[in-house]
């Protein structure tokens, strides 16, 4: 049911406790999820985004209860994707022909999943606006491949709401809806896990976006977001923070990632690891097996690695499929400025270092000379080159 924002403005989403996958399975929820959608209702009654088909049902539904659908002025659509757009097909079938505003990229996107051409489209750009009444009117900005070609933000004046819509955003439930009321620790780690998973690779777009958001000096009171918590206490903090993690962030942090069969690999990780708490006791290091912990969570403690070192047996001439995958998503990130080392064991082939090596560096990772190419199972000589992998990411 609705929930009251500021002033003429509710929230009337979907909290979600009990997803546990986004984008399919690529994207793990561990604290369940929410679709924020809101609704706006000055001397013109705006609906800012819907959510996710499941729900549409109990979507219009609820909206039903709150106004006459027929009341409705206009629709922002920020954004095509379907955790967004999925109720739009529902709710058009009760009130054809009312305005959808949404970028160019947005009718492509809608119509392209929907295949309703003849939706009374409107289209926007950076700095166009509506008026809504008593004041007050919807200023638009395209947040270009933020993540998709369509997203877009809406900025309602008087008010100084900006419904960001994914920008700034956490897959993240929280039932009483705002920054200050989540418990922080989950909060920061949903918050960072969204960004290193999701808008990491568009990061150079990100730092320019925040500098042209900061340039407009407009106030912002709420940063509603279209999942997880609305900042309201010092919304530009998260603001800050994602200026922070565009730039090649990283914390001093050292992450081993690997898999096994017969645990001669999972040694060497341990050992490596060993040898980096050893020689730099003020670096954090975390070690993970690709095949038991899902893989975004690994991929957020990369994002705020200095360094990585991934580890996998020869195989078949090859190395493990679970390596393998996990390195088409480390690629698909594009993170930069990291270091990297690789070690595997292998019974009489030994491919693994060498395709780890280019698997990384054309992942964009600068992977340092030291490696550990082990023989069946590790001895005092390979424990040795542990060392000198641990001394080359430590530097
Ligand atoms: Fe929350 Fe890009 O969808």
């Amino acid at each position: 049911m609705k929930k009251q924002i500021k002033n003429n403005v509710d929230w009337i989403g979907k909290i979600d406790w009990e997803l546990e996958s986004f984008h399919g399975a690529d994207y793990s929820i561990n604290h369940g999820s929410s679709q924020n959608a809101y609704l706006i209702r000055e001397e013109k009654t705006v609906l800012i985004d819907t959510v996710w088909a499941p729900h549409s049902t109990e979507f219009v539904d609820n909206l039903a209860k709150e106004i006459d659908l027929n009341d409705i002025d206009f629709i922002v659509a920020n954004h095509g994707e379907v955790d967004h757009s999925g109720s739009l097909p529902a709710l058009l079938e009760k009130i054809p022909g009312t305005p959808v505003y949404c970028t160019a990229n947005g009718v492509k996107s809608l119509v392209g999943q929907y295949h309703h051409p003849e939706w009374n489209f409107q289209v926007v750009k950076t700095g166009d606006s509506a008026e809504i009444g008593n004041g007050k009117k919807l200023i638009f900005v395209e947040m270009k491949m933020l993540h998709w070609p369509d997203s877009m933000a809406t900025y309602l004046t008087e008010d100084n709401i900006l419904f960001s819509n994914d920008a700034f955003g956490q897959h993240y439930a929280v039932e009483e809806l705002f920054n200050d009321r989540a418990d922080q620790c989950e909060l920061w780690e949903e918050a960072i896990k969204y960004y290193a998973n999701i808008l990491n690779p568009f990061s150079a777009l990100v730092k320019k976006k925040v500098e042209e958001i900061q340039a407009l000096a407009v106030p912002i009171d709420i940063i509603a977001t279209s999942h997880g918590a609305i900042w309201r206490d010092n919304p530009l903090q998260i603001v800050e923070k994602y200026y922070a993690w565009s730039q090649h962030y990283q914390e001093d942090q050292i992450t081993i990632a690997y898999d096994t069969m017969w645990d001669g690999t999972k040694q060497l990780a341990h050992r490596i690891g060993a040898e980096i708490a050893r020689l730099s006791p003020n670096t954090k290091v975390k070690i993970f097996n690709i095949a038991k912990i899902n893989k975004n969570d690994i991929m957020t403690e990369v994002f705020k690695s200095k360094a990585i070192a991934v580890g996998s047996p020869t195989v078949g001439n090859n190395i493990l499929s679970s390596v393998g995958g996990w390195l088409d998503f480390l690629k698909e990130l594009k993170f930069k400025e990291k270091k990297a080392a690789v070690f595997g064991c292998y019974g009489w082939t030994g491919e693994s270092p060498k395709i780890l090596r280019e698997r990384l560096t054309d992942a964009g990772f600068e992977v340092v000379e030291p490696e550990i190419k082990c023989n069946w199972n590790p001895g005092e000589e390979h424990f040795a080159k542990a060392t000198e992998v641990a001394e080359a990411l430590s530097q």
